[in-house]
């Protein structure tokens, strides 16, 4: 855009639940906004415009966004009896798979704007202004959207996330995605590149590229090519990906790993279930023999690698042998991390009408030992780094003063004492002590100069 943005004269609050491509796209709707003069702020109260990125993925994701509007509601009528206004707009996933119904649990709500369709947010926020007319906006065509968007960034971070796939033809049975966010697209490589040289030329030195399928991408060479073809721009020194399905992992992207000095170790490889029985009812498409196979290829090519994970406990017709054969299968994999979550059922999705639900004190207790067992297993991950020099990017200073804040090629959190002139740089820094979440350490040599 030529013309000068007009002064931030309105105040936008953007609230983001869910998934990390909400962030970037929150990110996103903040730049499209820009321009009309909106400049964020931490304070609801204090907003002109509030958003709220929304997450459907579990119901305790959904309710929690009904009870933030149900408060939002109460600083509108405050704002009103002032003689001021507020507009509250509902973005993300809820927006795509209520749409109107939104409108009508909450009447305070002006407008709804799918995932596909938050370019569009200047124009119905006008329209809004003036008629309060057209307040629903929820298509799929991705491709619109990021022609509109266009390629530059104006963050100022270190790192940076950069979506280049959404949604999913999977239909995994207990899931809304498929639904909410429309099926598999990729975005060309052209505009990926565009966008992430503009990063790199803000001084991002790390982006982690975006989808609920990220290594469906379809474009020529697959994941492992656009990566390769990321790996050549100046300054961007890493490179991530999530989130990636096992019936994607191809052979190229295995041997990017190997390849690949930029492309971090590691790897979210969601499998869900250690059963096949309930694999199979997930329709996931996979194997838990097939699943561990996957795993040994990719430490073939990187030993190293951080394997990370999603699990659901409690799926309809999981019997305790079912969920014995999933802690079986952590042992085996053995994860840095994972992600943990009770089955929650989604109205529409074919595992709500599925017999045998399970009762939730089940879920409960199956979930806290699934959570001791990856506990311990994150642990012993972050322990092993103990004694050894990991390079660290520094992304901003810590929480006492005089320390810095970054992270390890494993994506752990790593804090030591160092300058600030650090911050955006990578250097290597030796592991003193390791708790479950983070490692602490001490610099070792001066870095290269930046
Ligand atoms: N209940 C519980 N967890 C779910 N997930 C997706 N749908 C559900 C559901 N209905 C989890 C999966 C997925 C992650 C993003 O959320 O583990 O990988
Ligand atoms: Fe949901 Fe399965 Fe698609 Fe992941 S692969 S988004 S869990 S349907």
């Amino acid at each position: 855009m030529s013309d000068a943005p007009p002064p931030a004269s309105r105040r936008l609050y953007i609230r983001t639940y869910g998934c990390q491509m909400n962030v970037y796209d929150s990110e996103r709707m903040a730049d499209v906004l820009a321009p009309l003069g909106y400049a964020m702020t931490e304070r609801p109260e204090e907003a002109d415009l509030v958003v709220l990125n929304t997450c459907h993925i579990r119901e305790k994701a959904t309710e929690k966004v009904y009870s933030e509007l149900g408060q939002l509601k109460a600083l509108k009528t405050e704002r009103a009896a002032a003689g001021g206004s507020m507009t509250i707009a509902v973005a993300g996933c809820v927006a795509q798979a209520e749409g109107e119904e939104i409108l009508r649990r909450q009447p305070a709500v002006d407008l709804v704007v799918g995932p596909q369709a938050y370019h569009q947010l200047p124009e119905l926020i006008a329209r809004t202004h003036r008629a309060r007319g057209e307040r629903l906006a929820a298509d799929f065509a991705p491709e619109a959207k990021f022609d509109a968007l266009g390629a530059e960034r104006s963050t100022s971070g270190v790192t940076a996330f950069l979506t280049v796939q959404e949604g999913c033809d999977k239909f995994c049975t207990f899931c809304v995605v498929p639904y909410t966010r429309g099926g598999e697209w990729s975005r060309p490589a052209e505009t990926i590149l565009a966008e992430a040289r503009s990063l790199a030329a803000r001084g991002v030195r790390e982006v982690t590229l975006l989808g609920q399928n990220v290594n469906a991408w379809s474009g020529e060479g697959g994941l492992g090519g656009l990566a390769r073809q990321l790996a050549r721009i100046e300054g961007l020194d890493r490179i991530r990906y999530t989130t990636s399905h096992p019936r994607d992992m191809d052979d190229d992207l295995i041997a990017a790993h190997a390849d690949l000095p930029q492309l971090m170790p590691y790897l979210h490889l969601p499998v869900q279930s250690g059963s096949d029985r309930i694999l199979k009812a997930m329709n996931r498409g996979h194997t838990a023999e097939s699943y561990l196979r996957l795993v040994e290829k990719i430490r073939a090519a990187r030993p190293d690698i951080a394997l990370s994970g999603d699990f659901i406990v409690g799926f309809p017709g999981e019997r305790e042998s079912d969920f014995e054969a999933t802690l079986a299968l952590v042992r085996e994999a053995r994860y840095a991390s994972a992600f943990t979550f009770k089955y929650s059922r989604r109205p529409g999705t074919p595992a709500a009408a599925q017999p045998g639900q399970v009762d939730e004190a089940v879920k409960d207790e199956r979930l806290a030992r699934l959570n001791a067992l990856i506990e311990s297993q994150q642990r012993a991950f972050n322990t092993d780094q103990e004694g050894r020099v990991l390079s660290v990017l520094f992304e901003k200073p810590g929480r006492h003063p005089g320390q810095l804040s970054g992270r390890s090629p494993y994506l752990q959190a790593v804090h030591c004492e160092g300058p600030a002139e650090l911050i955006g740089r990578i250097a290597p820094v030796r592991i003193d002590a390791a708790a479950r979440m983070s490692l602490s350490g001490t610099l070792v040599a001066e870095p290269q100069p930046a």
